[in-house]
């Protein structure tokens, strides 16, 4: 048996188990291994090259000895005595995540308005229809109501639904409190629409509502006009148009001034400088009657905003699948601030 195979040997051994290993210990450097039989045979070697024989003994057990030692950090058994765990050895890096872009546009401006006194309300997912529909004025005909839009389910005797918009909350909210009231309710909301790069099934709303004695349209217009200023910058600017929902009357759909491109036209903007940010309106008599509050007494504003729509304008996400992919690559690149 010559060195050269040995060393040969060595490194070819495959170890892929404690079991491994152990032959690996026992054939090469075991008391009847073959390195041993080397140094046995050194006596026959003549005089003049005992010495560099020797060291190319040496330096092959070196190499098994480290190979073995390698190996052994893998596959040592973590119980047995000679492997006390150590405490004095560094730990490995733990992965510190980042946060959802949904996330951080989320809690971004629920600050925004937690700052002029709005508190956070939550509901339920799955709503009935009075919450949902008629306690805010949709007409039973109304196309909402319709397949198309609205996920049905089941729910023991009653037909619920998967909540089409969080104004359920706001329903709520004013079934159980009394006025003066400012409330936010940022949840998940359901709409059975094909997915595309434009569309999900299921996507983030964050809806506003402030009723007490004297609420005027000024009051909604300066209140939008804030939020648009903190969230977009001191130069942002809004403009609103008439629109039109079953629960507040007038409406008006609102457009903020395009900070990508400073208003001057750009393909975000469709070259129009202006986004479309949220609906919004005072609330309808109707709906507070509905829901125990006296609209002769009190009048109120209201407002709906889609979270994923405000992140792809803060981020210029263009696909809105990536949200609710998990694709690392995508969701590494949000941290706080950005
Ligand atoms: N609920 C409306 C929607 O989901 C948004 C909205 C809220 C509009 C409040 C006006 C007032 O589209």
């Amino acid at each position: 048996m010559n060195i050269k195979e040995i060393l040969d040997a060595v490194q070819a051994f495959e170890i892929q188990s404690a079991h491994d290993l152990e032959s690996f210990r026992i054939q090469f450097l075991g008391s009847k291994g073959q390195i041993k039989d080397l140094y046995g045979a050194l006596k026959n070697v003549p005089n003049e090259d005992k010495k560099s024989v020797g060291q190319q003994i040496n330096q092959l057990r070196q190499i098994a000895e480290d190979k073995f030692a390698s190996f052994k950090l893998t596959f040592s058994d973590k119980n047995s005595d000679e492997d006390q765990l150590d405490l004095t050895r560094p730990s490995s890096d733990t992965l510190i995540g980042s946060h959802h872009p949904l996330s951080l546009v989320r809690k971004e401006i629920i600050e925004i308005f937690n700052r002029i006194g709005y508190v956070v309300s939550e509901g339920p997912e799955i709503e009935d229809d009075w919450h949902n529909f008629s306690a805010l004025n949709f007409p039973p005909e109304h196309p909402a109501r319709d397949m198309q839009d609205t996920f049905f389910v089941e729910k023991g005797e009653n037909e619920m639904a998967l909540r089409t918009h969080t104004s359920s909350v706001q329903v709520r909210v004013m079934e159980n409190s009394t006025p003066p009231i400012r409330t936010i309710s940022p949840g998940r909301v359901y709409r059975n629409e094909a997915i595309s790069a434009r569309a999900h099934c299921f996507f983030h709303q964050i809806e506003g509502l402030y009723i007490d004695k004297n609420v005027s349209f000024a009051d909604l217009k300066q209140t939008l006009m804030f939020f648009a200023k903190e969230l977009f910058g001191e130069k942002a600017t809004i403009r609103l148009r008439p629109s039109y929902f079953p629960f507040t009357e007038p409406s008006a759909e609102v457009d903020v001034s395009c900070t990508l491109c400073n208003a001057k036209g750009c393909n975000v903007c469709k070259y129009s400088g202006w986004l479309e940010i949220l609906g919004c309106g005072m609330v309808d008599p109707n709906v507070l009657e509905a829901c125990g509050i006296d609209s002769n007494v009190y009048s109120g504003f209201a407002f709906g905003m889609g979270v994923e729509r405000i992140a792809q304008l803060k981020y210029r996400v263009t696909d809105l699948r990536l949200y609710s992919e998990n694709d690392l690559r995508f969701l590494k690149q949000f941290t706080p601030g950005n």
